[in-house]
């Protein structure tokens, strides 16, 4: 049986043989994304690439990528990122890395965007993983207690999480907060999507909904490509 990691391996091999000479490039943040890179580079290709995260950025420089900002290329080709969970239609939650509100602005500036992930991210329906919510730092809690009430209109009765490590607040690349939602089961992505970018003081959500233009599966027999 392979492993998790060798599965994410041949998912971003797999998705760096979909980049053609000449393209500008989303790259993804999170250890899938970064086997994606890794290949990318490998390829030799002439390609303009526009990071998720100022990790990846580290990472493809490190490499020899040549990186632009946002919004200083033309058109993104194809951007390619990980997942925390897909669900039906390539509905995901991203955002495990803290990089959500990056990613989405890439992918929603890209023509295609491709997920890449191992077996184990594929669900039923999305909610086990906790959703991130990216959040201003100015009155944080009382923003908390906004998302508290528009989960429990989802029936969804918790109260989610400032994201901490080393005992202090996780910062995202833009310095803000994130909080995580254990939801569970959530039953109405897009309507629960809709209520949370409605909050003022939320900046982003780690439901990617309509952007996943196809994915590209690790697994123990190789890669299987899936379609919304
Ligand atoms: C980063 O913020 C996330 O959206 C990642 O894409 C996601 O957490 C997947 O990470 P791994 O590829 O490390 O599992």
């Amino acid at each position: 049986m392979s492993s998790a990691d060798d599965q994410k391996r041949a998912a971003g091999e797999a998705a760096a043989q979909l980049v053609e000479d000449g393209m500008v490039v989303g790259l993804g943040t999170g250890s899938t994304a970064a086997w994606f890179v890794k290949a990318l580079a490998a390829r030799g290709l002439k390609l303009t690439c526009v990071a998720t995260s100022q990790a990846t950025a580290d990472l493809a420089l490190s490499l020899g990528l040549t990186i632009a900002e946002l919004g200083e290329t033309r058109t993104i080709d194809l951007t390619v990122d990980g997942a925390d969970e897909i669900g039906p239609g390539l509905s995901l939650i991203k955002g495990g890395g803290a990089a959500l509100l990056r990613e989405k602005l890439v992918w929603e500036a890209s023509r295609r965007s491709v997920v890449i992930a191992d077996a184990a991210k594929v669900v039923p329906i999305l909610g086990k993983f906790a959703l991130p919510i990216e959040v201003v730092a100015f009155g944080h809690k009382t923003i908390q207690a906004r998302i508290c009430d528009v989960l429990s209109e989802f029936d969804i009765g918790i109260a989610p999480r400032l994201r901490m490590k080393d005992g202090a607040p996780v910062r995202t690349d833009g310095g803000n907060l994130i909080y995580d939602a254990a939801c569970g089961r959530i039953e109405e992505p897009a309507a629960l999507a809709a209520a949370l970018k409605s909050l003022t003081g939320v900046v982003e959500h780690g439901l990617f909904l309509d952007l996943a233009d196809q994915a590209l599966i690790g697994g123990d027999a190789g890669v299987t490509v899936l379609e919304p």
